[in-house]
């Protein structure tokens, strides 16, 4: 058998060793040319402007949210709904949670507030648990304050309502 023949081990095994530093080098380069694209600082505008990271610079005052309770049209249907209240002072750690105790199913009633939508009950495979699944837990990591203040960013988003082909 080839397999047994030293020779063709030695051949095989030089084979290998090849390969995997070939992999390497190719790592390598790829790894580098991502990691120039990933560069945060070229894709997003500095929220901190031109200032350098370490200066201590005046930082302008929070915008003023907006608590009218009226709920906002959402932009589009998967979007997190905007909060129209006041949120300050809300205690949201592992412990304890405000938020949940006005948007919990068994809550609404009382409080009036809207329950949290099925999604919230969902974990990560699918499975549905009977409150809200941890990933949906910190729920200001979606929901977050109607502000008033101008966009910081240019903005050119369309309603999918005025796209597309009409009828
Ligand atoms: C004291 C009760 C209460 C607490 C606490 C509370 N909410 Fe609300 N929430 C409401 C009520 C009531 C509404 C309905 C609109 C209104 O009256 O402001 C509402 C509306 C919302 C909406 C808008 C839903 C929609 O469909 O437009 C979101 C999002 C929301 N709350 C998120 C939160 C988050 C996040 C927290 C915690 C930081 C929180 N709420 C804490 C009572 C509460
Ligand atoms: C991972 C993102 C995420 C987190 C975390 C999250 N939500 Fe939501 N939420 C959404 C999205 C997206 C929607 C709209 C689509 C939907 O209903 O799933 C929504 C919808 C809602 C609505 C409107 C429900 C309705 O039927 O109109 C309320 C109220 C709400 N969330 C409250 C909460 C509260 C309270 C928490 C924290 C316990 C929370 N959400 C955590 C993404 C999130």
């Amino acid at each position: 058998m080839r397999g047994q023949d030293p020779a063709g081990l030695r051949v095989t095994a030089m084979r290998t060793l090849f390969a995997l530093g070939l992999a390497g080098w190719l790592a390598l380069i790829f790894g580098i040319a991502s990691a120039q694209q990933a560069d945060p600082v070229r894709i997003v505008p500095r929220l901190t402007g031109t200032a350098p990271p370490m200066a201590s610079e005046h930082i302008p005052p929070l915008g003023r949210p907006i608590v009218d309770d009226v709920r906002r049209m959402r932009n589009y249907p998967e979007q997190p709904p905007v909060i129209p209240h006041s949120i300050d002072g809300y205690q949201l750690t592992l412990n304890a949670n405000r938020c949940m105790d006005c948007h919990r199913r068994e809550f609404t009633e009382g409080s009036g507030a809207p329950m949290i939508s099925v999604t919230h009950f969902q974990d990560r495979d699918g499975q549905v648990l009977s409150d809200v699944t941890p990933r949906r837990y910190f729920c200001t990591a979606c929901h977050v304050q109607q502000t008033d203040v101008a966009p910081l960013v240019p903005n050119t988003f369309q309603d999918a309502h005025d796209v597309g082909r009409k009828p």
